[in-house]
Protein backbone atom coordinates (compact mmCIF):
# COMPACT_ATOMS: atom_id res chain seq x y z
CA UNK A 1 0.00 0.00 0.00
CA UNK A 2 1.72 3.48 -1.02
CA UNK A 3 1.24 5.58 1.49
CA UNK A 4 -1.51 8.55 0.88
CA UNK A 5 -0.84 11.73 2.39
CA UNK A 6 1.84 11.56 4.92
CA UNK A 7 1.90 14.47 7.41
CA UNK A 8 4.69 17.15 8.45
CA UNK A 9 5.34 17.78 12.41
CA UNK A 10 7.97 20.27 12.29
CA UNK A 11 10.17 19.97 15.01
CA UNK A 12 11.63 23.47 15.82
CA UNK A 13 13.35 22.57 19.24
CA UNK A 14 16.74 23.85 17.08
CA UNK A 15 15.44 27.33 16.86
CA UNK A 16 15.36 27.48 20.60
CA UNK A 17 19.17 25.87 20.79
CA UNK A 18 20.26 28.49 18.78
CA UNK A 19 18.50 31.53 21.13
CA UNK A 20 20.16 29.63 24.09
CA UNK A 21 23.66 29.42 22.66
CA UNK A 22 23.78 33.46 23.14
CA UNK A 23 20.56 33.74 25.42
CA UNK A 24 21.01 31.26 28.28
CA UNK A 25 21.26 33.29 30.98
CA UNK A 26 19.54 36.46 30.13
CA UNK A 27 15.18 35.79 30.88
CA UNK A 28 13.16 36.51 27.73
CA UNK A 29 12.17 39.88 30.15
CA UNK A 30 14.52 41.46 28.04
CA UNK A 31 12.45 41.44 24.90
CA UNK A 32 12.99 41.20 20.63
CA UNK A 33 16.75 40.64 21.64
CA UNK A 34 16.27 37.38 22.85
CA UNK A 35 16.13 35.92 19.42
CA UNK A 36 15.00 33.68 17.11
CA UNK A 37 11.65 33.74 18.61
CA UNK A 38 10.75 29.75 18.45
CA UNK A 39 7.18 30.93 18.94
CA UNK A 40 7.52 32.84 15.50
CA UNK A 41 9.03 29.88 13.39
CA UNK A 42 6.39 27.92 14.82
CA UNK A 43 3.56 30.09 13.06
CA UNK A 44 5.37 30.34 10.20
CA UNK A 45 6.26 26.93 10.04
CA UNK A 46 2.40 26.34 10.47
CA UNK A 47 1.68 29.03 7.74
CA UNK A 48 4.04 27.39 4.92
CA UNK A 49 2.02 24.26 5.34
CA UNK A 50 3.68 22.14 8.65
CA UNK A 51 0.30 19.97 9.75
CA UNK A 52 1.40 19.92 13.36
CA UNK A 53 4.47 21.33 15.53
CA UNK A 54 7.11 19.48 17.60
CA UNK A 55 8.63 20.88 20.95
CA UNK A 56 10.98 18.34 23.32
CA UNK A 57 11.21 20.40 26.49
CA UNK A 58 13.99 18.54 28.85
CA UNK A 59 14.17 18.55 32.45
CA UNK A 60 16.99 21.05 32.32
CA UNK A 61 15.60 23.05 29.47
CA UNK A 62 18.71 23.11 27.63
CA UNK A 63 16.50 24.07 24.61
CA UNK A 64 12.71 25.34 24.34
CA UNK A 65 11.43 26.10 27.69
CA UNK A 66 8.57 25.09 29.04
CA UNK A 67 7.31 29.25 28.88
CA UNK A 68 7.73 28.80 25.23
CA UNK A 69 5.63 25.23 25.16
CA UNK A 70 2.76 27.38 26.69
CA UNK A 71 3.02 30.40 24.27
CA UNK A 72 3.11 27.60 20.89
CA UNK A 73 0.20 25.54 22.72
CA UNK A 74 -2.26 28.80 23.28
CA UNK A 75 -1.07 30.24 19.75
CA UNK A 76 -0.70 27.68 17.24
CA UNK A 77 -3.53 26.53 15.20
CA UNK A 78 -2.62 22.84 14.07
CA UNK A 79 -1.72 20.04 16.70
CA UNK A 80 1.25 20.60 19.12
CA UNK A 81 2.89 17.01 19.42
CA UNK A 82 5.21 16.98 22.45
CA UNK A 83 8.42 15.01 22.92
CA UNK A 84 8.71 14.09 26.92
CA UNK A 85 10.87 11.60 29.31
CA UNK A 86 8.80 9.12 31.26
CA UNK A 87 9.00 11.05 34.47
CA UNK A 88 6.13 12.19 36.77
CA UNK A 89 7.59 15.66 36.08
CA UNK A 90 7.05 15.56 32.47
CA UNK A 91 3.73 14.09 32.78
CA UNK A 92 2.58 16.54 35.14
CA UNK A 93 3.24 19.15 32.42
CA UNK A 94 1.67 17.50 29.54
CA UNK A 95 -1.74 17.47 32.10
CA UNK A 96 -1.04 21.21 32.55
CA UNK A 97 -0.98 21.94 28.62
CA UNK A 98 -2.44 19.24 27.33
CA UNK A 99 -0.83 18.70 23.85
CA UNK A 100 -2.59 16.91 21.14
CA UNK A 101 0.07 14.11 21.37
CA UNK A 102 2.99 12.90 23.49
CA UNK A 103 5.67 10.65 22.08
CA UNK A 104 7.69 9.07 24.61
CA UNK A 105 11.53 9.14 24.11
CA UNK A 106 14.35 8.34 25.96
CA UNK A 107 16.59 11.16 27.39
CA UNK A 108 19.90 11.23 29.08
CA UNK A 109 21.27 14.43 30.12
CA UNK A 110 24.37 14.11 28.34
CA UNK A 111 22.91 13.67 24.53
CA UNK A 112 22.68 16.53 22.55
CA UNK A 113 19.54 15.51 20.93
CA UNK A 114 17.64 12.07 21.17
CA UNK A 115 19.96 8.90 20.51
CA UNK A 116 18.12 5.55 20.56
CA UNK A 117 14.84 4.50 21.18
CA UNK A 118 12.57 3.68 23.87
CA UNK A 119 13.15 0.74 25.87
CA UNK A 120 9.14 0.10 26.20
CA UNK A 121 9.95 -3.87 26.83
CA UNK A 122 12.87 -2.81 29.89
CA UNK A 123 10.50 -0.16 31.62
CA UNK A 124 6.80 -1.34 30.81
CA UNK A 125 4.89 -0.76 33.70
CA UNK A 126 6.06 2.64 34.14
CA UNK A 127 5.83 3.60 30.53
CA UNK A 128 2.38 1.87 30.38
CA UNK A 129 1.09 3.88 33.48
CA UNK A 130 2.16 7.36 31.45
CA UNK A 131 0.20 6.04 28.00
CA UNK A 132 -2.67 5.27 30.36
CA UNK A 133 -2.30 8.51 32.28
CA UNK A 134 -2.06 10.38 29.00
CA UNK A 135 -4.87 8.80 27.19
CA UNK A 136 -7.04 9.61 29.84
CA UNK A 137 -6.96 13.39 29.21
CA UNK A 138 -7.47 12.98 25.80
CA UNK A 139 -3.94 12.63 24.41
CA UNK A 140 -2.94 11.19 21.53
CA UNK A 141 -0.02 8.49 22.87
CA UNK A 142 2.93 7.77 20.42
CA UNK A 143 6.53 5.67 21.40
CA UNK A 144 9.47 6.21 20.10
CA UNK A 145 11.22 3.50 19.24
CA UNK A 146 13.89 1.87 17.18
CA UNK A 147 12.32 -0.96 14.73
CA UNK A 148 12.28 -3.75 16.56
CA UNK A 149 10.06 -6.31 16.50
CA UNK A 150 9.71 -7.11 20.15
CA UNK A 151 9.75 -3.11 21.14
CA UNK A 152 6.85 -3.09 18.63
CA UNK A 153 4.94 -5.54 20.20
CA UNK A 154 5.42 -4.07 23.46
CA UNK A 155 4.22 -0.49 22.28
CA UNK A 156 1.07 -2.36 21.42
CA UNK A 157 0.35 -3.73 24.44
CA UNK A 158 1.10 -0.49 26.54
CA UNK A 159 -1.98 0.89 24.96
CA UNK A 160 -0.18 3.38 23.18
CA UNK A 161 -2.26 4.12 19.70
CA UNK A 162 1.36 5.48 18.07
CA UNK A 163 4.74 4.52 17.61
CA UNK A 164 7.24 6.51 15.91
CA UNK A 165 9.82 4.82 14.31
CA UNK A 166 13.60 6.29 14.78
CA UNK A 167 15.11 6.51 11.68
CA UNK A 168 18.60 7.84 12.55
CA UNK A 169 20.61 4.18 12.38
CA UNK A 170 18.88 4.39 8.94
CA UNK A 171 20.12 8.26 8.29
CA UNK A 172 23.59 7.95 9.85
CA UNK A 173 24.08 4.63 7.08
CA UNK A 174 22.93 6.75 3.86
CA UNK A 175 26.23 7.30 2.97
CA UNK A 176 27.64 3.69 3.98
CA UNK A 177 27.16 -0.29 3.51
CA UNK A 178 23.99 -0.45 6.38
CA UNK A 179 21.49 1.65 4.37
CA UNK A 180 19.36 -1.07 2.57
CA UNK A 181 19.59 -3.42 5.73
CA UNK A 182 18.40 -0.15 7.40
CA UNK A 183 15.77 0.96 5.34
CA UNK A 184 14.69 -2.84 5.52
CA UNK A 185 14.50 -2.52 9.42
CA UNK A 186 12.29 -0.13 8.74
CA UNK A 187 9.83 -1.31 6.41
CA UNK A 188 9.69 -4.28 8.28
CA UNK A 189 8.79 -2.43 11.52
CA UNK A 190 6.24 -0.06 9.65
CA UNK A 191 4.22 -3.35 8.08
CA UNK A 192 4.29 -4.63 12.27
CA UNK A 193 3.22 -1.77 13.63
CA UNK A 194 0.77 -1.25 11.26
CA UNK A 195 -0.48 -5.03 11.56
CA UNK A 196 -1.17 -4.43 15.20
CA UNK A 197 -3.04 -1.66 14.44
CA UNK A 198 -0.42 1.37 15.33
CA UNK A 199 -0.60 4.27 13.53
CA UNK A 200 3.08 4.57 12.38
CA UNK A 201 5.15 7.98 12.45
CA UNK A 202 9.04 8.30 11.84
CA UNK A 203 11.78 10.58 12.41
CA UNK A 204 15.12 12.08 13.46
CA UNK A 205 17.70 12.38 10.92
CA UNK A 206 15.58 12.96 7.78
CA UNK A 207 16.42 15.39 5.34
CA UNK A 208 15.95 16.64 1.59
CA UNK A 209 18.07 13.84 0.22
CA UNK A 210 17.17 10.75 2.15
CA UNK A 211 13.03 11.59 2.31
CA UNK A 212 13.19 9.80 -1.19
CA UNK A 213 13.70 6.70 0.18
CA UNK A 214 11.55 7.35 3.44
CA UNK A 215 8.88 8.62 2.07
CA UNK A 216 8.57 4.48 0.50
CA UNK A 217 8.05 3.59 3.72
CA UNK A 218 4.62 1.62 3.84
CA UNK A 219 1.69 3.27 5.95
CA UNK A 220 3.15 5.93 6.98
CA UNK A 221 1.28 8.90 8.62
CA UNK A 222 3.55 11.61 9.42
CA UNK A 223 7.50 12.32 9.60
CA UNK A 224 8.79 14.39 12.42
CA UNK A 225 11.83 16.28 11.25
CA UNK A 226 13.58 19.23 12.81
CA UNK A 227 17.27 19.84 11.94
CA UNK A 228 17.45 19.51 8.20
CA UNK A 229 14.58 22.33 8.29
CA UNK A 230 15.90 24.76 10.75
CA UNK A 231 19.22 24.13 8.40
CA UNK A 232 17.85 25.15 4.90
CA UNK A 233 15.85 27.84 7.22
CA UNK A 234 19.25 29.81 7.90
CA UNK A 235 19.61 30.16 3.87
CA UNK A 236 16.25 29.75 2.67
CA UNK A 237 14.16 31.04 5.17
CA UNK A 238 11.80 28.90 7.35
CA UNK A 239 8.87 28.99 4.75
CA UNK A 240 10.65 27.84 1.91
CA UNK A 241 12.13 25.18 3.94
CA UNK A 242 9.03 23.74 5.04
CA UNK A 243 7.05 24.31 1.68
CA UNK A 244 9.89 22.67 -0.38
CA UNK A 245 9.88 19.82 2.83
CA UNK A 246 6.31 19.05 2.37
CA UNK A 247 6.55 18.83 -1.35
CA UNK A 248 9.26 16.04 -1.57
CA UNK A 249 7.45 13.99 1.38
CA UNK A 250 4.92 13.22 -0.75
CA UNK A 251 6.60 13.24 -4.26
N1 LIG B 1 11.48 12.61 16.51
C1 LIG B 1 11.99 12.47 17.75
C2 LIG B 1 11.29 11.57 18.72
C3 LIG B 1 13.14 13.18 18.16
O1 LIG B 1 13.62 13.04 19.39
C4 LIG B 1 13.76 14.06 17.22
C5 LIG B 1 14.97 14.81 17.63
O2 LIG B 1 14.67 15.72 18.62
C6 LIG B 1 13.18 14.18 15.96
C7 LIG B 1 12.05 13.43 15.62
C8 LIG B 1 13.72 15.12 14.93
O3 LIG B 1 15.02 14.76 14.55
P1 LIG B 1 15.84 15.71 13.61
O4 LIG B 1 16.04 17.00 14.35
O5 LIG B 1 17.11 14.98 13.36
O6 LIG B 1 15.01 15.92 12.37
Amino acid sequence: MSNANILLGVNIDHAATLRQARFRDIGSEFGPIVEPDPVAIALLAEEAGADGITVHPREDERHIQREDVRLIREKISTRLNMEMAATDEMLAFALEILPDSICIVPESREEVTTEGGLDVVGNFERIKSIVVAASKAGIVTSLFIDPESDQIAASAESGATHIELHTGAYANAYYRDGRAHELGRLLNGAKQGSRLNLTVNAGHGINYTNIEEIRTIPRLHELNIGHSIISRALFSGISEAVQKMKALING
